[in-house]
């Protein structure tokens, strides 16, 4: 075992975050997004081309894209679960998308409407056509350590899953810890069997902070070599399907710890903070990132 020198941070703050947060104006989604780009951060999921029914939250994407003024050297994202969303990421000139999937049936059917099996067979299709324009394909499976209708989903479910999503054509795998229940233990289990059937250089955790556990999570996960780690501004973050989840861990925390590891990520501190602070405001809430919050105290002291 032996921890990465440096770690692809994918900030999905601006999907995942705000996807279950109250409205907010196109003007501050791209003031979000070009904050974090002044932080660093080089790959931002920055919308999802979803049914607006579903999610009206993400129902300004298009438009967003359109009027994102966009830096060469930042990779922006999106989700894309069928081909008509992927159809829309063509023509916003978009060079990565995510489809998602899950590792639990019940999950499956309330979050994207069908079966595992019926996903992975509308995915396919949509990953075709991403390839055809040179896109780059990354495969959520959510519920990897539990979800909100079934209770426990095996390691091995799991897995399976992963090793579908590859064989598909998806360029790198993100588990989802959906409802954030996962624990050390549990994610020594998962790295051992997904491992088992995937590359960790395809590999990539996406762990929601619920019971307080995510950094605990993705500090095994390192030790494991997994170097692409999501994580959301400020900790915002949950899925409208998987009621009682708390948001994705917060990329200060992340950030902190892996500057103190000597790991590489591109991103400086004291802007990320920033941004967080901007976006609470907004939603008028405070971060969920501890580092966040110590940070401000600091300098409210110092002023
Ligand atoms: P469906 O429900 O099977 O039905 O859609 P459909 O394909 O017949 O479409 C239903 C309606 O959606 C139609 O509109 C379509 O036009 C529209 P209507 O006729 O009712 O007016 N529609 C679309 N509109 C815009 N863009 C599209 C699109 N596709 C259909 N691409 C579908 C299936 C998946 C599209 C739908 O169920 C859906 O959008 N679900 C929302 C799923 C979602 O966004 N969940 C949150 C993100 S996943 C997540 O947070 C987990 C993750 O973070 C990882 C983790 O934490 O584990 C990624
Ligand atoms: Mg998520």
């Amino acid at each position: 075992m032996s921890l990465p020198t440096a770690v692809r941070i994918i900030e999905v703050g601006p999907r995942d975050g705000l996807q279950n947060a109250p409205p907010v104006s196109i003007e501050t989604k791209l003031k979000l997004i070009h904050l974090l780009e002044e932080a660093g951060l080089k790959t931002i999921e920055a919308g999802a081309f979803v049914s607006p029914k579903r999610v009206p939250q993400m129902a300004d994407s298009i438009v967003l894209f359109q009027q994102l003024e966009r830096k060469m050297d930042v990779c922006y994202t999106a989700l894309t679960p069928n081909l008509q969303g992927v159809e829309d990421a063509i023509q916003a000139g978009l060079t990565e998308v995510a489809v998602f999937g899950a590792a639990s049936e019940s999950f499956s059917q309330k979050n994207i409407n069908c079966s595992i099996a019926q996903s992975l067979e509308r995915f396919a299709p949509v990953v075709e056509k991403a390839k055809k324009h040179e896109i780059r394909v990354r495969g959520y499976v959510s519920c990897v350590m539990g979800c909100p209708y079934q209770g426990e989903i095996l390691p091995e479910e799991v897995s399976h899953v992963c090793e579908q999503m590859l064989l598909i054509g998806c360029d790198e795998i993100s588990l989802g810890d959906t409802i954030g229940t996962g624990t050390p233990g549990r994610t020594h289990q998962l790295m051992d069997a997904v491992l088992n059937k995937i590359p960790v250089d395809r590999l990539g955790v996406h762990f929601h902070d619920t019971f307080g556990q995510a950094l605990a999570n993705i500090y095994v996960a390192l030790q494991y070599g997994v170097s692409t780690i999501d994580s959301a501004v400020s900790g915002l973050g949950g899925c409208p399907y998987a009621p009682g989840a708390a948001g994705n861990v917060a990329t200060e925390d992340v950030i902190y710890m892996l500057q103190d590891m000597g790991i590489e990520t591109g991103v400086h501190l004291g802007k990320l903070a920033k941004a967080g602070w901007f976006i609470s405001d907004v939603l008028n809430t405070q971060p969920t990132s501890k580092v966040s919050n110590a940070m401000r105290a600091k300098l409210e002291k110092q002023e």
